[in-house]
């Protein structure tokens, strides 16, 4: 199966997972565009989405499903995304499509988060794909300096501005043996508006193409 197929197909299993007139938490990627693509046939089970991107929320909004705030709705059964690297304790790296603050939100306010993937995205240890951060602008250079003291080498995503008018800095250079203890140092460091280590609230659940990992 290639990688498009694979994708697909753990799209089709995660929508077994959707709950009759339940709101849904809805990643961005081209893995969740299956997901997205697959929702819009079963939209009139469902009562909405909540989106993490301006990107899904135009797909989700051409297909007639109706995206909500996530301030009016209360917490949310199942969130559903993909991922850049995934390891064999469902922790992962996320933010190559730079949307990682608002999929880490949805994310802390869902019961059940599955990751779909495919099998290119399995790892043992987390760090070869560019560690996303995004940060307040002003701060790029001083957040740069620190992350370099953890042992970083960042690289400015230059020419992206994310969802919530911040910058990227891409981490290269780190093999991440504590992922949750790097999550947390990042957090601390001021003008950081989240870090792509989803380590502290890993997947629930992760589906590699038509297989669903044993927890
Ligand atoms: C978006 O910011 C990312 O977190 C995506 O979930 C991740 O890049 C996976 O994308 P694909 O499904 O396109 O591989």
């Amino acid at each position: 199966m290639d990688r498009n197929e694979q994708k697909r197909q753990a799209a089709l299993r995660a929508l077994d997972f959707v709950e009759d007139g339940s709101v849904i938490g809805v990643g961005t990627g081209s893995t969740v565009a299956h997901f997205i693509d697959g929702l819009g046939k079963i939209r009139n089970r469902i009562e909405g989405a909540v989106s993490s991107s301006e990107q899904s929320t135009r797909q989700l909004e051409s297909l007639g499903i109706p995206v909500l705030d996530l301030n009016a709705v209360g917490e949310l059964s199942l969130y559903v995304d993909g991922a850049d690297e995934c390891d064999p304790h469902r922790r992962l790296i996320k933010g190559g499509g730079a949307a990682l603050t608002r999929e880490k939100i949805v994310a802390a306010a869902s019961r059940e988060f599955i990751c779909i993937i495919d099998d290119s995205k399995q790892v043992d240890i987390l760090g070869k794909f560019p560690l996303p951060v995004e940060v307040v602008p002003m701060a790029r250079s001083h957040v740069g300096r620190e992350i370099a003291r953890l042992g970083g080498q960042p690289v400015w995503r230059d020419g992206v501005v994310t969802d919530n008018d911040g910058w990227i800095l891409d981490v290269h250079g780190w093999s991440i043996i504590d992922p949750v203890d790097l999550e947390a140092k990042l957090n601390q460091i001021v003008g950081v508006i989240s870090n792509g280590l989803f380590a502290a609230r890993p997947a629930d659940r992760v589906i590699v193409g038509d297989r669903i990992l044993d927890q």
